[in-house]
């Protein structure tokens, strides 16, 4: 039976991106005899906000809760609708409504790309940011009291669950314990946010002591970007609450040379509900319209839906025919982030043709 994917393609450069990212998915399908059925969606962007003033049909959750993963570009267009709008009443819904409690974001130096952090080779960067994606700092909980006079104050509360936090850890330990370094590090700021931080560290060490093996550090999160910029090479798992791994994974993949690159998997890791892939970068307005963004994150988010789906073997040659094209260093193939003069589609093209073979 084909594997349904249910395809966002979402805003700005999410729609130039994504045909690159289902040309990639493709070319792995017909290698690896994988059968997958696309299903577009034409909700989820703000021209859909604009004709009907919301950015998904009420019955969205119906319409994609049997799916077998979901397939994102990237959400938001600050010019016609604010962000918090598009952003909440799409993305961050999917989140939480299919309890997609992790989020999953490899930083890794790839071969061909130059670190903008000296002396920084393949090999020195490669570590996973895992991210707590549906509770902490990102909560709806609430208020403005005295509006419009001078004693206004906004407030929002950060929530921290047991069941949220220990599911996060648990997930986090057990990937650094496939890993051959073993090692995690928590990011944490317990020295200044004094109810919810230490809370996570206490639960980091409650955790840490179900798994002797894994060497575990923390680092508050202000010293920890400095460390991702000087020491890269010391991370391996990254642990760290809904804002902090927000940051840290565009930070993690920045030392990598450009975000465009960065992939995520939202995972709901019991498959109760699907699970959606999508670059980490967003929109782009920026770029967009100009056909010149980098198309890897989404191909790479592909790469990290097949795996989820079960085909490792066809997720890793996704992987390496991206390796491959980025050694090869055809300055008319890569996109200028990554110091090429090429496209989205020269780019699309010469990686599907290195997955077909
Ligand atoms: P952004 O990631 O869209 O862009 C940041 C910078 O990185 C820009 O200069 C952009 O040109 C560059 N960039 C991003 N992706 C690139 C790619 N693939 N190739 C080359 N360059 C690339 O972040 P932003 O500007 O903060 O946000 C723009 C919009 O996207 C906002 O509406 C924001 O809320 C939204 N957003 C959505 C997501 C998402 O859907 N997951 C993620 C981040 C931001
Ligand atoms: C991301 C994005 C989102 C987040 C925004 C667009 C709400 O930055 O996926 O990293 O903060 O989670
Ligand atoms: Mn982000």
């Amino acid at each position: 039976m084909a594997h349904r994917i249910a395809v966002i393609a979402g805003d700005g450069i999410g729609t130039e991106v994504m045909p690159e990212g289902l040309r990639a998915l493709e070319a792995a399908a017909k290698r690896f005899d994988i059968a997958l059925e696309f299903t577009t969606f034409e909700f989820g962007n703000c021209d859909y906000y604009l004709e009907h003033g919301k950015m998904m049909p009420d019955d969205w959750f119906e319409q994609l809760k049997d799916f077998d993963a979901l397939f994102y570009g990237a959400v938001g267009w600050p010019d016609k609708v604010p962000d918090h709008i598009s952003l909440w009443g799409s993305l961050l819904q999917f989140r939480r409504q299919f309890d997609q409690y992790i989020n999953l974001r490899p930083c890794k130096l790839m071969p061909g790309i130059k670190s903008p952090l000296a002396g920084r080779e393949p090999g020195d960067i490669d570590f996973y940011v895992v991210r707590e994606n549906t509770e902490g700092e990102y909560s709806s909980i609430g208020g403005k009291m005295f509006e419009g006079t001078e004693r206004e104050i906004v407030i929002q509360e950060t929530v921290m669950s047991r069941t949220g936090v220990d599911r996060v850890l648990k997930y986090a330990f057990d990937l650094a314990q496939t890993r051959p370094r073993k090692k995690l590090t928590s990011a944490t700021k317990s020295n200044g946010i004094s109810i919810t931080m230490p809370y996570w560290d206490e639960r980091v060490l409650e955790m840490a002591k179900q798994y002797p093996e894994i060497n575990v550090d923390k680092f508050h999160i202000d010293i920890l970007t400095a460390n991702f910029v000087l020491h890269p090479d010391w991370f391996d798992v990254v642990v760290g609450s809904n804002l902090f791994g927000d940051i840290l994974s565009d930070l993690g993949p920045a030392c990598t040379g450009t975000i465009g690159i960065a992939p995520s998997a939202n995972i709901n890791p019991e498959g109760k509900f699907p699970s959606l892939f999508e670059p980490v970068h967003g929109s782009a307005p920026d770029i967009a319209g100009k056909g010149i963004a980098n198309p890897i994150g989404q191909i790479w988010s592909g790469a990290m839906m097949l795996e989820h789906l079960g085909y490792k073997e066809a997720s890793d040659a996704m992987v390496a025919a991206i390796e491959n094209v980025l050694s090869e260093g055809d300055q008319n193939v890569l996109t200028g982030d990554i110091g090429g003069k090429g496209t989205t589609k020269t780019l699309g093209e010469a990686i599907a043709d290195a997955i077909a073979q």
